[in-house]
């Protein structure tokens, strides 16, 4: 039997584990939820167990009350007033959307000649679907419009075929449970407060992203990535190469629903681009020629053949030799 994790256990970990070194104040809040019965009470007495993590909650007290100076204000914002707090994390889910992302496929996507029509799942606000319209510094080799306000700089390593230009794309498509839409100022400000108080260049690439975005919405339809996939693909020009692509979504499917979509990606006659945790697929990290400690980082697979290991936030891409 499979030990419960409680969710004093939970928030230790993210503090430990995820928020130390990226970020020290949440590191602080969550170290202090984890001591903090009262908060912890609440959480369990309140909300199902998906929606208690520890994301969910401190993106939705900087949606209510802005950035806490100290673990003393946070509780106390929570602890005076649950019900708008409670409601945020009841309502919304972790939806991050990170353009940087695409910077490890742009030497995938850069290659395919001629029109390319992209259709992302679990696509967010579809933010990742204008790999041509930004600017990318892979360690001093430049690429994109030097005009685009959105700038990306990601550190290489191992023989990167680095990209000389960038991809056609003359399609862009998205799939998402729940599609957040860059023109409702809500769905920008969640965004916003999904990213962590310390990261401020993230902030303003989402900003600039959003703006890109704005000036040509992306086409995204509400639904399971599952059962969707087939119908959005058949829209898709047909003298374009059509590229299935995710990024840091195929965790929120069951161990069951990962098999069945890898079987389906295989299956369609599309390039195939997965960057998702070590753990996602098991198919394709029993083929990663690397042994790695971190199974928080991504593996860049290609129609299931793994091909580099990424930085989950888009940071640095390492080339398998
Ligand atoms: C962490 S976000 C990643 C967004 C984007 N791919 C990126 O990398 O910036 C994961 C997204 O997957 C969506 N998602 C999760 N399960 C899904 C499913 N079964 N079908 C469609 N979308 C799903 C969520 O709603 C969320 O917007």
């Amino acid at each position: 039997m499979v030990a419960e994790v409680s969710t004093a256990d939970r928030y230790s970990r993210f503090a430990h584990f995820e928020a130390k070194g990226h970020s020290p104040l949440y590191q602080e809040l969550a170290s202090g939820v984890a001591a903090d019965a009262e908060m912890l009470a609440l959480l369990d007495d309140s909300l199902p167990k998906p929606k208690r993590q520890p994301n969910l909650l401190l993106a939705a007290v900087r949606l209510c009350h802005g950035v806490a100076a100290d673990y003393g204000q946070f509780r106390g914002w929570v602890l005076d007033d649950p019900e708008p707090v409670l409601e945020i994390m009841r309502t919304h889910s972790t939806q991050t959307n990170e353009p940087a992302r695409t910077a490890a496929m742009l030497p995938i996507l850069s290659r395919i000649e001629g029109p390319v029509a992209l259709v992302e799942v679990g696509a967010s606000a579809g933010l990742c679907l204008y790999p041509d319209r930004f600017h990318y510094d892979f360690d001093g080799h430049q690429v994109g419009p030097e005009s685009s306000p959105v700038r990306i700089r990601c550190a290489v390593e191992g023989p990167v075929p680095l990209p000389e230009r960038l991809p056609e794309v003359v399609w862009r498509a998205g799939i998402d449970l729940n599609p957040l839409d860059v023109r409702n100022e809500d769905d920008v400000a969640w965004l916003r407060a999904l990213i962590w108080p310390e990261e401020t260049e993230r902030q303003e690439r989402l900003s600039a992203a959003v703006e890109i975005a704005r000036a040509e919405p992306p086409l995204l339809f509400t639904g399971d990535l599952l059962s969707t996939l087939d119908s959005v693909v058949a829209r898709a020009p047909e003298d374009a190469t059509v590229v299935v692509f995710h990024t840091a979504v195929l965790n929120y499917l069951s161990p069951e629903g990962r098999e069945s979509f890898y079987r389906k990606a295989m299956d369609l006659p599309v390039t195939w681009i997965s960057q998702e945790a070590g753990g996602a697929f098991p198919e394709i990290n029993a083929k990663v020629p690397e042994q790695r400690s971190d199974k928080a980082l991504f593996v860049l697979a290609v129609s299931g053949e793994p091909i580099a290991l990424t930085e989950p936030h888009g940071g640095w891409l390492r080339w398998f030799g």
